[in-house]
């Protein structure tokens, strides 16, 4: 996070009334939205409505977050987002803000707040129960609420209902709900926001209605439905993509097993083959991914299933730990070089990543772990720090910057180094191979 300091925003002094600042200064324009919690999400969704020429005010209770982009700095990566920040800087038409209560302001409040699951499978709505709390005393008719974060089924319904029962706002008469779930890709979300289809499904067609037309001006197709059915849409979009990865993830252990190539079999399934393929394996997981089956898993008829390919994603680690093993023995007192601490490839992503749960797991075998990934900002080691004079190297996160490092690995780890690659980042096509093994695989 930039400790820069904002050029607009003020840090509130404890217990003082609060001034709105906007990116320059306190305005006295309206805002036309608001969105609630700066995040991943939420702060591109802010910079697109504010570059559509919207005036946004975008709420954090972050002080950090806002002080970085008060200060016209991406408190995290996306692509193309810093010069959209800078744009948005230069309009105007962003103003910052801590107090939820604010949002009220603009007519319409769309919430972009963590959704993370509770351990005992069943998310856990706290972020957004206290914002509806700090907005019930400022709602009034006419507003309209746009759940935009990934939330189970019913929880829509729920919201509308809460609003009518502790404020008697009638849904789809006096105050509108609705569920426009975000389906874009950490990374993608400046290529993909104004072309992925928008599903919105509002708690009644006025909501629906409403909705709409605050998200078309965004550019992408508008698709209209229920509340449940947009919330099923999102959570099975993550469903599909983690069990999708959870088959090649087994299959990889099961080779093991019989001593086969995991990425020969891979190939011999898709080569020329006209109905589907199979994915690759990796380190399955990620903000989005590991929680979201949980929200579905709730409440299933046939509980079990995604709990299975979650335990399958969730033991990758440990099979890439037991594979270390197997061909080395203990672990205790051998360098082990981490490579990616992201979830996911070319991002600065950590949260939810299994690399941090491979470390932990290397550790409890008291292997001396070094970590290093060149795209996220907590302290971690160099390139050459962690790989220098390691037994074992192992790809956690497949970013493009590795795919050529095998080289500059075999040069300064261990004699004979155990490599460990599940993405296949090298492209030596194996899981478990010596440094030397893979000099001749990749030299052919
Ligand atoms: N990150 C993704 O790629 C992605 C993609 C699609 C959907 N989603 C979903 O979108 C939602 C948001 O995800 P995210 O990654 O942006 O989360 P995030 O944690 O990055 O952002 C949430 C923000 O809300 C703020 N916040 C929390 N409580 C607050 C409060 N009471 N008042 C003001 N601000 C508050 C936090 O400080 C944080 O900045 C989640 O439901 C997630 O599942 C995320």
């Amino acid at each position: 996070m930039s400790e820069a300091k904002p050029s607009g925003y003020s840090r509130p002094e404890a217990g003082a009334k609060h001034q709105n600042a906007g990116l320059d200064g306190p305005r006295s324009t309206l805002p036309q939205v608001s969105i609630v919690g700066l995040g991943r999400v939420g702060l591109p969704l802010a910079l697109s409505f504010a570059d559509k020429g919207l005036n946004v005010l975008g709420i954090d209770k972050d002080a950090d977050l806002l002080a970085s982009v008060g200060a016209g700095t991406m408190p995290f990566a996306e692509t193309g987002a810093d010069e959209l920040l800078a744009r948005v800087h230069a309009s105007g038409r962003l103003e910052l803000t801590d107090r939820v209560p604010d949002a009220a302001r603009a007519d319409s409040i769309v919430l972009t707040l963590g959704t993370p699951s509770f351990s005992h499978i069943e998310i856990d709505m706290r972020d957004i129960r206290s914002v509806l709390d700090d907005l019930l005393g400022v709602l009034r008719p006419g507003h309209q609420i746009v759940l935009r974060s990934t939330i189970a089924p019913g929880t829509t319904e729920f919201v509308a209902g809460y609003l009518e029962r502790r404020r008697g706002l009638k849904p789809g008469e006096d105050v509108f709900v609705s569920h426009a779930p975000e389906r874009i890709a950490a990374g993608r979300f400046l290529a993909e926001i104004d072309t992925l289809p928008c599903i919105v499904g509002g708690v009644g067609d006025a909501s629906t209605d409403r909705a709409a037309q605050l998200f078309e001006v965004l550019g992408a197709p508008i698709v209209r439905t229920t509340p449940v059915q947009a919330e099923l849409a999102k959570i099975w979009t993550n469903i599909l993509r983690y069990a999708t990865f959870a088959l090649p993830n087994l299959l990889m252990m099961d080779c093991e097993q019989h001593g086969a190539n995991v990425f020969e079999v891979i190939d011999l399934i898709n080569r020329d083959y006209p109905r589907g393929g199979i994915a690759m394996p990796g380190l399955t997981a990620g903000t989005c991914l590991r929680k979201d089956f949980a929200f579905s898993e709730e409440r299933s008829h046939a509980p079990g299933m995604l709990l299975a390919v979650s335990r399958v994603n969730e033991s990758v680690p440990l099979f890439l730990v037991e594979g270390m093993k197997r061909r080395l023995g203990s672990l205790a007192g051998r360098k082990v070089a981490v490579l990616g601490l992201a979830f996911k490839r070319d991002t600065d992503d950590e949260r939810d990543s299994l690399a941090h749960k491979l470390i932990r797991l290397l550790e409890r075998e008291l292997a001396d772990v070094v970590a290093h990934d060149p795209h996220v900002r907590s302290v971690n080691a160099s390139f050459e720090e962690a790989v220098s004079g390691a037994e074992v190297v192992v790809v956690a996160t497949n970013h493009s910057e590795f795919s050529t490092a095998l080289r500059a690995i075999g040069d300064a780890a261990a004699a004979d180094c155990l490599v460990v690659d599940p993405w296949n980042a090298f492209g030596a096509a194996q899981v478990f191979a010596y440094a030397s093994e893979l000099a001749t695989l990749t030299a052919r």
